[in-house]
């Protein structure tokens, strides 16, 4: 292990941007497939990895929603939450913010409460066994109608409990914010927080509506922002974190090389720039690999990987002692590397 990775591995991590159904390896899909005589429409896991040759996110989107199809009972969802949980703990990732997608289980024919239960009890045993903290996030599919939406979010209330924040997902052009005005509403005023995936594949107009008009905490992806100068001043001035996905970006073409993406300049102009793994069993990498990615292709400093740790940790919805002692534990790292 080159050094530079032992030092991203060791700095205190927190993973906000991780959809829960995208950590389903083909290992597991085939395992679960043929436990719940679920026929595949690949032939071995082989076939399958050749499969997720995206050109983009609804191709990448059509394979991940066939395959979340092997996800029956509760132990499936408790097995996969907690094989990402684990191995997110070796890469030093101490809090994870975990978005799930309610509908695409629900219209199987899946119980809310069966896919909760399997998360939460994944996430209980992850805080016991290796002090790893979470927030659950329940996501709306935004190519669905508002009024599927806000039926998923009276499912979503009964589990006020477990469900910290709502979000929204999947196909987002000609899918805008506006679309889930009221649903957003409803949910903020039965205090969840909000967060929106925008400026992925759409335009910085929906970044602006997703602040504007769902009043979210932070935005998902967000790398278009850099198509309107005011729009990029906005988010510096008022240090919006924006879950930024790099290998996700470069899988589904938003970018077509690493070396091009835009996480370096809006650090450097100042913006809460987080790294996230979105789907790290489709993308080619967890946490650590999307560091060294950009780490590696970017020519980023120590000083600017303790940045995006520190940015982690302030964009998360930990409580202010919390964030204290995680940003602590990050200078203590950062000065034992600058020292080196
Ligand atoms: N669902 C899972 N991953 C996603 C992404 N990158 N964008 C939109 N919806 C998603
Ligand atoms: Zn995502």
């Amino acid at each position: 292990m080159s050094s530079r990775e032992a030092y991203v591995r060791a700095l205190p991590k927190a993973e906000l941007h991780l959809h829960i159904e995208g950590t389903l390896e083909p290992e597991l899909a085939f395992r679960l497939a043929q436990q719940h005589g679920v026929v595949l429409p690949y032939a071995s896991v082989a076939e399958l990895r050749a499969a997720y040759d995206f050109t983009d996110l609804q191709s990448f989107l059509d394979v991940y929603y066939a395959l979340a199809d092997v996800l029956r009972d509760a132990d499936d969802f408790y097995e996969l939450a907690l094989s990402y949980l684990q191995r997110a703990h070796e890469q030093g990732v101490v809090h994870a913010e975990v978005f799930f997608d309610p509908q695409t289980h629900t219209a199987r024919g899946i119980a809310f409460d069966t896919v909760v239960a399997g998360l939460h009890r994944a996430l209980t045993e992850a805080e016991r066994r290796f002090g790893m903290t979470h927030r659950l996030i329940a996501c709306f599919l935004r190519h669905l109608s508002a009024a599927d939406a806000m039926l998923t979010l009276d499912a979503v209330l009964a589990h006020r409990q477990i469900i910290a924040a709502v979000g929204l997902d999947s196909a987002e052009a000609g899918h805008p914010p506006s679309k889930f005005v009221a649903v957003f509403e409803r949910a903020r005023e039965q205090g969840l927080l909000a967060v929106a995936h925008a400026g992925e594949e759409g335009p910085p107009a929906y970044i602006r509506e997703a602040l504007d008009l769902l009043a979210v905490r932070r935005i998902d992806h967000g790398v278009r922002c850099e198509e309107d100068a005011k729009l990029m001043q906005r988010l510096a001035r008022e240090q919006i974190a924006l879950t930024v996905c790099p290998l996700s970006n470069v899988k589904l073409g938003v970018f077509e090389r690493i070396e091009q993406h835009n996480l370096k300049r809006l650090l450097e102009a100042g913006l809460c720039v987080t790294v996230n793994s979105d789907d790290p069993a489709y993308f080619g990498g967890y946490l650590l690999e999307n560091y060294l990615a950009v780490e590696r292709a970017l020519g980023l400093t120590s000083e600017q990987l303790a940045t995006l740790a520190r940015n982690s940790i302030e964009g998360s919805f930990l409580d202010a002692v919390a964030k204290r002692r995680w940003l602590t534990a990050i200078d203590e790292c950062a000065r034992g590397e600058l020292a080196h």
